[in-house]
């Protein structure tokens, strides 16, 4: 892919999942990768892996929830690797509490899961602009649910989560376009993985997704990391302000 090998792209969730397909794609374009997460031990495991290829990458143990360790961690990123060119907001928690009718829903619940998919996105992005525009431009993919468009009935807290996530891409399109910042968003369906995906890894989620969707299958966490590679390639130059549901087609239905 164009527009990847040499240039500095943050990762948060960058520990397990999405996050680390994300951040081993990008590493294969010859990329340099700031691994972001909560968990510091996931983030050390991601980069140490990508500095064994040969691969420039640091790993920051952060919480997107806050504004100021994110805003440490940016600046860190720009002084270790250089001008940031990207970033892909991946952290996001799904709360057991939330598959239940709304009625049943702690508020806890909610706000819990609105404060980092949500919140932690919009934190996440706010602090990251100010380097990406420094850079001279770049590329932001958030990364929502199928849950945002669906109303496929697992988690309210979690699709409203989403469906904010979706919102928020949009109006950034429409705010920093002009300022040479391209900001799409992926609405993975079921993705196999170690985290949250650990479900669809399973074989009982295996066959649930493929019952759901016309390929038939679960997706990798590879894949949806080639997905956000390419919006943050220069392939994708004219690609701005998408929603796009990668989920083996399950969304047609
Ligand atoms: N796996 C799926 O089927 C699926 C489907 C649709 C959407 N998604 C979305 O994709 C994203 C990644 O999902 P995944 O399956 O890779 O999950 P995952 O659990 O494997 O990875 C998420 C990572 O985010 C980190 N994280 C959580 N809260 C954080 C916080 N406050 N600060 C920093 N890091 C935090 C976790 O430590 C974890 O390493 C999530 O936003 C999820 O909602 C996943």
């Amino acid at each position: 892919m164009n527009g990847l090998s040499g240039r500095t792209f943050l990762v948060t969730g960058g520990g397990s999942g999405i996050g680390r397909g994300t951040c081993e794609r990008l590493s294969k374009e010859g990329s340099r990768v700031a691994v972001l997460d909560r968990d510091g031990g996931r983030a050390k495991t991601v980069a140490n892996r990508l500095r064994q290829t040969g691969i420039e990458a640091i790993d920051l143990a952060c919480d997107v929830t806050h504004e100021s360790a994110l805003t440490d961690a940016v600046q860190r990123v720009v002084a270790e690797l250089g001008p940031l060119r990207g970033l892909v907001t991946s952290a996001g928690i799904f709360d057991p509490g939330d598959i239940r009718p709304l009625a049943e829903i702690s508020l806890e619940t909610f706000e819990g899961t609105l404060r980092v998919n949500l919140g932690g996105t919009f934190l996440a992005i706010k602090c990251a602009l100010p380097a990406l525009l420094e850079a001279g431009g770049g590329a932001i993919v958030t990364i929502a649910s199928t849950a945002a468009l669906r109303g496929h009935g697992r988690g309210p807290s979690y699709s409203a989560s989403k469906g904010g996530v979706v919102a928020l891409t949009r109006i950034l399109a429409e705010q920093y376009g002009e300022r040479g910042i391209r900001v799409n968003c992926i609405c993975p369906g079921a993705v196999a993985g170690e985290g949250m995906g650990a479900y669809f890894a399973s074989e009982a989620g295996g066959s649930q997704a493929a019952r759901e969707n016309p390929l038939g299958r679960v997706g990798l966490a590879e894949e949806l990391g080639a997905t956000a590679a390419y919006l943050l390639s220069e392939d994708a130059s004219f690609v701005h302000g998408q929603i796009l549901a990668v989920d083996g087609g399950a969304s047609v239905r």
